[in-house]
C-alpha cells in the first residue's frame, strides 16, 4: 500500500518529469500578500506569476504546498471531526503552467497521472466542467474517451475558482471517484451529492482572469493553469478508505494520541482524536512558521485551533497537559518532508505545554458555567449571546469551541447576541482587526519597479559610492525633476545605503550630485522588495532622472549599527546556549544606539542568566576572530547550522554569516545565522556588550536590550557614576556603598520608632507650652485636650487610648497639626459615651479648624480640617460643650 510519502514523491517526480520546476512548499503566512490569512491553497505563492508581476525562470511548476482553512473565505475548523475529509491544515498537490500549457495539455496530464501512475479504474472516474466550457468538455472526451453522461456540467461558483476576493481566478474543472452503489451519494450537481459516494479528487482550474475589486476583473496577460490535489483525499482512495483520518499517517498520529490520553479512538472516543490529529498538524505547522498564540489576527486562529483541541483532550478525560506529548509522533511522520517542524520542535513542545496549561484552569470552570447555563435548554435552542461572551472574555473559550461544545446537544449560540456583547466591551478599546496589518503594495512602486529594476547594494564592501538616479517619488508620485527643499524617495542603480530590513535600520548619510546638488538622506527603506528608496529632502541644487551622484552613508553611524548587528547574533546564540534551545527569534530591531531583540521564552530571565550571557558573548568577542560570510543554498545553510527564521521564504542564494568558536571545545562556530545584514569584520570590532534591559513583550515572548563599544562604554559610565557620587556624598569608597546604606536604614528605622515614642511622650506629658500636665475637670468630668504638633491622624487612636485609661472615666481629644492641617480624635470612655456623643464633641471641634463633619462612634470620632493654626480655638470649642 503507498503511504502519504509515496503519493507525494509519485506526483512530484510525474510532474518533475514533464520539465516542471520542483517548488518548495512556502511558509503558510503569505509573503507580500495582506489579502490573505493564510496559505489556503497551492497556487498562493506563485500569484505574481499568474498575474505576470513575477517573472519566473521556468514557466512550469509542481508542489506540495502546506494549507491552513481556518478564517478567511475557504474556512474549514467548524467541521473537523464531524466529516470524514474536512481539515484545517493539509497538502495540496499542484502542478503549475505560467502562460506555459493550457486545458489540453492539463487534462492530458492529469489523466495520465490518475489513470497509469496512480492506476485508478477509468471506469470509476466521471468530471465535472463549467458548464459554459465546451471547450473542456470536448477535450475530456477526446483525452479520456469519456461519455457524455460522465462529464457533468456545473454552472454555479462550485466549478468557478478563485483564490479569495481578489486575485487570479478561473473556470475549472474536477475529477471525481465513484466509491459505488454501496455508499450513498449522488453525482455533482445531483441533490445528494454531498453523500459519500462520489468525491472530488482533482481540481484543475483553467486560470484566466484576475479579479481586481468586486466588479472588476480583467485577463491575465496569458491563460494559465493551477491544479490542486488534496493529499490526505487522494491517499485515502489509493488506499482503499473512505475517512481520510484512516490513511496511515493519521492513524499513525490517532495511536500517538491513544497513548498519551490512554482512550482507544473509538465510540464516542473517536471524533475527539481525529479532531486532536488535525489539529496538531495545523497548530505545529503555523508555529514553525513563526506564529505565535496571541489575542488577534493569526495568533487568535492559532489560539482557537488549540483550544478546540484541547477540550476535546479533556473531553477524553486529559487533566495534565497532553498536546506537547504528540509533536514528537508528527515530527516522525512529516519531518522529513518538511523540516522545518524538527528545527521548531523545542518551541512547538513548549509553546504547547504553556498553553496548554494555562487553558486548563478557566477550562473546567468555564465547562461548568456552560453546563449551568444549558441545564434549561432544550434541543434546537440557542445559547444567550452575552453568556458566550461570558465565556470567551473570562474563561478564554473562543466562540467557536463553545458552539463546537453545543453542536453535541443540537444547540447553538446567539451569535448576534454575542456580537452585541462583544461590541459593547470594545466601544473604549481599540478595535481588534482580523487581518495581517500589512501595507497595501504601493501601485507607484509597482511602476518604478518596472522602469528600474532591482537596486545593486554595495554597501557589504564600505560605506560610499557611484549611483545613477533611476527614479524620484515626491508627494506621492512618480517624477522626472526635483527642486531645492523638496522632499522625495530616491532610487539608483547601486547604492552602499542599506535599506531597512532583517531588524537592521536603514542608513542615513549624503548624496551629492556630479553639478553640485545635494539630498539628504534622513533614513532609507526597500520598495517593491528590491529597491533602496533613499528618503529625505534636496537640500542644495535641483536634479534629474540619469543624473549621476557620490553616494555617502554616514559611516560612523553605520560602524555603530554593524556592531549592534553582529552583537545581535552572538546574543541570539547566547540565549540559545544559556536558556534552551526553545529560543526562537521572534523579532529584532537594530539601530546605531543599541539592539532589541525579541524571543520565545516563557519567564523572565533571572539577573544570573543574563550575567551569563552578557558573559559568554563577551567572550567571543575577546575571541576576536574573522566574521566569515558565504554564499549558499538554503538548503545547504540550514545543513552547515543555520538558524533560519521561521516562515521566511528564501532566494536560490541566501547569505550565511559565521561568527567566533564554540566556548566549550572550539570545534564549530558559536553563531551560524542566515542574514542580509551589515557586520563587522571581527568580533572584536564590537568590543563590549552590556545588555540594559529585559521585559515581557506578550505571553511567552521576552525583550532583551543591549548596546555594544562604545555605546556599552558610556553606559557603563553613568550607572558607576550613580554609585561614585552617591559614594562622594557619604564620603566613603563606592565599595562600601551597599553595607553602608543598609545600616543607614536600619538606623533610620530605629530613629522612627524613638521618635514615634518620643512624641507619644510629650503629648501625655502636656503636648503644647502651658497646658496642665493631667487631666482638667470640665464641668465634673476628666478631659484631657492637647494639640500636638507633626502627630498624624492615625497616631492619634493610640493617644486616646491611653488617655482614656490614664483617666478611668472621662473625654480626651488630641488635635495633630501636620503642615498646617488638623487632624482631630475624641475618645470617651464607655461610662459617659451615652451622655457626651465623641460625634457630637468633634464635630463641634472641626468646625473651630474650618472642616466640615466628622464620624466615628459614641466611644471615639474623627475629623480634619484646613486650619492647624486653630487647633487651641478647636479645644475650646469641645471645652465649651462639655461645659454645657
Ligand atoms: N487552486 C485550486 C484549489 O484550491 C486548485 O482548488
Amino acid at each position: 500500500m503507498a503511504s502519504l510519502r509515496d503519493i507525494r514523491a509519485t506526483f512530484l517526480d510525474y510532474f518533475a518529469q514533464q520539465d516542471h520546476e520542483v517548488v518548495q512548499s512556502a511558509p503558510l503566512v503569505p509573503q507580500d500578500d495582506p489579502t490573505l490569512l493564510f496559505v489556503n491553497a497551492g497556487m498562493v505563492p506563485f500569484k505574481n506569476a499568474f498575474t505576470g508581476q513575477e517573472k519566473r525562470s521556468r514557466p512550469r511548476a509542481t508542489s506540495s504546498q502546506k494549507c491552513v482553512r481556518a478564517g478567511g473565505k475557504h474556512n474549514d475548523l467548524d467541521n473537523v471531526g464531524y466529516t470524514a475529509r474536512h481539515h484545517t491544515f493539509f497538502e495540496m498537490l499542484g502542478n503549475f503552467s505560467f502562460g506555459d500549457y493550457f486545458k489540453e495539455e492539463a487534462i492530458a496530464h492529469a489523466w495520465q497521472l490518475v489513470t497509469k501512475e496512480f492506476d485508478l479504474p477509468a471506469d470509476k472516474l466521471l468530471v465535472t466542467v463549467y458548464s459554459e466550457d465546451d471547450e473542456a468538455r470536448s477535450l475530456w472526451r477526446k483525452i479520456a474517451g469519456l461519455s457524455d453522461d460522465r462529464i457533468i456540467g456545473i454552472s454555479t461558483s462550485d466549478n468557478f475558482w478563485s483564490m479569495g476576493d481578489t486575485g487570479p481566478c478561473g473556470p475549472c474543472s474536477e475529477i471525481f471517484f465513484d466509491h459505488g452503489p454501496s455508499i450513498a451519494g449522488g453525482p455533482p450537481g445531483s441533490p445528494d451529492e454531498d453523500g459519500d459516494r462520489f468525491i472530488e479528487i482533482w481540481n484543475l482550474v483553467f486560470m484566466q482572469f484576475e479579479q481586481l475589486g468586486a466588479d472588476k476583473r480583467v485577463n491575465l496577460p496569458k491563460p494559465s493553469i493551477d491544479t490542486g490535489m488534496g493529499l490526505e483525499r487522494i491517499s485515502a482512495i489509493l488506499q482503499g478508505k473512505h475517512n481520510n483520518y484512516e490513511t496511515d499517517l493519521f492513524r499513525n498520529l490517532i495511536a500517538a494520541g491513544e497513548d498519551v490520553l490512554g482512550v482507544k479512538a473509538e465510540g464516542d472516543a473517536l471524533g475527539s482524536h481525529r479532531v486532536i490529529a488535525d489539529h496538531l498538524r495545523s497548530t505545529c505547522f503555523l508555529m514553525a512558521d513563526g506564529v505565535s498564540p496571541s489575542n488577534e489576527g493569526r495568533g487568535y486562529v492559532l489560539r482557537r485551533i488549540m483550544r478546540r483541541a484541547m477540550r476535546h483532550a479533556h473531553i477524553l478525560g486529559a487533566s495534565e497537559p497532553v498536546m506537547w506529548r504528540l509533536v514528537e509522533a508528527l515530527k516522525d511522520e512529516m519531518g522529513d518532508a518538511y523540516p522545518e517542524l524538527n528545527r521548531a520542535q523545542a518551541l512547538l513542545e513548549d509553546t504547547l505545554k504553556v498553553e496548554e496549561e494555562r487553558f486548563q484552569r478557566t477550562l473546567g470552570r468555564g465547562l461548568s458555567l456552560l453546563e449551568e447555563a444549558t441545564a434549561g435548554m432544550a434541543e434546537g435552542d440557542a445559547l444567550a449571546g452575552a453568556t458566550a461572551f461570558k465565556l470567551y472574555d473570562t474563561f478564554g473559550f473562543p466562540l467557536d469551541l463553545t458552539q463546537d461544545a453545543l453542536r453535541a446537544k443540537g444547540m447553538t449560540v446567539d451569535e448576534d447576541g454575542f456580537d452585541t456583547a462583544m461590541a459593547k466591551q470594545r466601544a473604549d478599546a481599540r478595535a481588534s482587526k482580523f487581518t495581517s496589518g500589512d501595507a497595501a503594495p504601493d501601485a507607484v512602486w509597482f511602476a518604478v519597479r518596472d522602469k528600474a529594476g532591482p537596486t545593486t547594494f554595495t554597501g557589504y564592501a564600505g560605506t560610499g559610492g557611484e549611483g545613477r538616479l533611476l527614479a524620484i517619488v515626491s508627494g506621492g508620485q512618480d517624477a522626472k525633476a526635483l527642486g531645492p527643499g523638496q522632499r522625495a524617495e530616491l532610487v539608483f542603480d547601486t547604492t552602499p545605503f542599506y535599506g531597512e530590513s532583517g531588524g537592521q535600520c536603514g542608513d542615513s548619510g549624503e548624496i551629492r550630485f556630479t553639478d553640485g546638488a545635494v539630498f539628504t538622506v534622513e533614513d532609507t527603506q526597500k520598495r517593491g522588495g528590491d529597491m533602496h528608496a533613499h528618503i529625505g529632502v534636496l537640500t542644495k541644487g535641483d536634479i534629474t532622472l540619469g543624473d549621476a551622484a557620490t553616494l555617502d552613508a554616514d559611516a560612523p553611524r553605520r560602524a555603530a549599527i554593524k556592531s549592534n548587528h553582529s552583537a545581535t547574533h552572538l546574543a541570539h546564540a547566547a540565549l540559545r546556549a544559556v536558556l534552551g534551545d526553545h529560543v526562537t527569534q521572534k523579532g529584532s530591531h537594530v539601530g546605531p544606539d543599541r539592539l532589541r531583540f525579541d524571543f520565545s521564552h516563557n519567564k523572565a530571565v533571572s539577573a544570573a542568566e543574563l550575567a551569563m550571557i552578557e558573559a559568554q558573548v563577551n567572550a567571543v568577542i575577546r575571541q576576536n576572530d574573522d566574521v566569515s560570510t558565504r554564499e549558499m543554498t538554503p538548503d545547504a545553510a540550514i545543513e552547515a547550522g543555520a538558524l533560519a527564521l521561521f516562515g521566511e521564504k528564501y532566494g536560490d542564494k541566501v547569505r550565511v554569516l559565521t561568527m567566533g568558536q564554540a566556548l566549550a571545545d572550539h570545534a564549530t562556530p558559536y553563531s551560524v545565522e542566515l542574514c542580509g545584514g551589515t557586520h563587522v569584520a571581527r568580533t572584536g570590532d564590537i568590543a563590549l556588550f552590556k545588555i540594559v534591559g529585559e521585559t515581557a513583550v506578550s505571553s511567552g515572548i521576552r525583550r532583551i536590550e543591549a548596546m555594544t563599544g562604545e555605546g556599552a562604554r558610556l553606559y557603563m559610565e553613568e550607572q558607576m557614576g550613580y554609585g561614585r557620587a552617591a559614594a562622594d556624598s557619604l564620603k566613603i569608597p563606592p565599595a562600601d556603598l551597599v553595607t553602608r546604606v543598609s545600616s543607614l536604614m536600619d538606623e533610620r528605622k530605629k530613629l522612627e520608632r524613638q521618635l514615634a515614642e518620643a512624641k507619644k511622650q510629650l503629648a501625655m506629658g502636656g503636648g503644647t507650652a502651658g497646658a496642665p500636665a493631667g487631666p482638667e475637670s470640665v464641668n465634673g468630668v476628666n478631659f484631657i485636650g492637647r494639640v500636638v504638633e507633626g502627630v498624624g491622624g492615625k497616631d492619634l487612636r493610640g493617644l486616646i487610648d491611653e488617655a482614656k485609661t490614664q483617666m478611668g472615666s472621662g473625654v480626651a481629644a488630641f488635635i495633630g497639626v501636620n503642615d498646617g492641617k488638623a487632624a482631630l480624635a475624641v475618645g470617651v470612655t464607655d461610662d459617659l459615651k451615652d451622655r457626651l456623643g465623641a460625634v457630637d464633641l468633634v464635630k463641634a471641634g472641626a468646625a473651630a479648624v474650618g472642616g466640615k463633619g466628622g464620624g466615628g462612634r459614641p466611644d471615639f470620632a474623627q475629623a480634619g480640617g484646613p486650619d492647624g493654626a486653630s487647633a487651641q480655638a478647636a479645644l475650646d470649642e469641645i471645652r465649651k460643650v462639655l461645659a454645657g
